[in-house]
């Protein structure tokens, strides 16, 4: 009984100076992420200095929590890997709604390897592969995998280097921010190997395009995450190099954000 006690006790001291240091660093401007960490920290062991120090330095809750949701499942994360984005959940939509027949997917760039394990559980019958530059960032995607009855097979590879077979469908949310722009505090936690792509943020996109078509079988198909005004020239790289019909995909705020080629 003393031992429940002394324990609620701390925790509501351990809350208490959550708020207080999270309110003099935000100044009352993000209370929802407050709501968030507390709700997350609720069930979790956690060193109170560590919290505290990275709420000063406006770490995202997600990297403080080491965990987020991401269509229908939960992710572990860390600083290895990009928070997996609600704009990338229509990616996986997309794919489950009209690719539900493809044999065999490519996930490039996996990161947490959240599109490929969410693919993998609603395609129990597809076969995935997630390939990933970074080596920290496969650990991340392994731990994740064991939420999927489909496991994804996850690889090293700098896009294509370690791809020796076709796929049906090749999905990727590549790097596409523009090495110029001025990054929001908020992103200055994430890798920026995840990030940033050289020309104008479509260096790693028109890199994809271009080597994607041989490895994609005969009416496979191609679906790219881009930034903001990317469309126009991922449009006519895709027309270069032969995909025969192109299809421009909204995000949730209604922006252009996927393009699809069809080989
Ligand atoms: C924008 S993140 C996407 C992560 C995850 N797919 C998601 O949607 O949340 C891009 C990923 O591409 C990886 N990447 C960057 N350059 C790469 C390359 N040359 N070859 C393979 N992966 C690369 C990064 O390590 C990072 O994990």
């Amino acid at each position: 009984m003393q031992r429940s006690s002394l324990k609620s006790k701390i925790v509501k001291e351990e809350l208490l100076s959550i708020k207080k240091v999270w309110r003099n660093t935000y100044k009352n401007s993000y209370e929802e992420g407050l709501h968030f960490l507390l709700h997350g920290l609720k069930d979790k062991n956690f060193l109170l200095e560590s919290v505290l120090t990275q709420i000063k330095n406006k770490v995202p809750i997600q990297y403080i929590l080491k965990q987020w949701f991401f269509y229908d499942g939960e992710y572990f994360l860390n600083r290895h890997v990009l928070i997996p984005r609600p704009e990338t959940e229509v990616l996986v939509d997309y794919v489950i709604n009209n690719f539900s027949h493809a044999k065999k997917i490519l996930d490039l760039g996996t990161g947490s390897g959240c599109i490929a394990i969410e693919i993998s559980k609603k395609l129990p019958a597809s076969v995935i592969i997630g390939v990933d530059e970074s080596e920290d960032a496969l650990k991340v995607a392994k731990k994740n995998n064991k939420q999927t009855k489909n496991p994804v097979n996850f690889k090293a590879s700098n896009w294509f280097s370690n791809i020796d077979e076709t796929f049906d469908l090749i999905v990727s949310n590549p790097p596409y921010v523009s090495e110029n722009e001025r990054l929001d505090q908020s992103l200055k936690h994430e890798p920026r190997s995840a990030l940033i792509s050289k020309e104008d943020g479509l260096s790693d996109l028109k890199e994809i395009i271009t080597q994607a078509y041989g490895y994609l079988q005969d009416s496979g198909v191609l679906m790219l995450e881009h930034g903001i005004g990317q469309e126009v020239p991922l449009k006519q790289k895709m027309l270069n190099n032969s995909y025969k019909k192109i299809e421009l995909i909204k995000d949730i705020n209604g922006i252009n954000r996927f393009i699809v080629g069809f080989k």
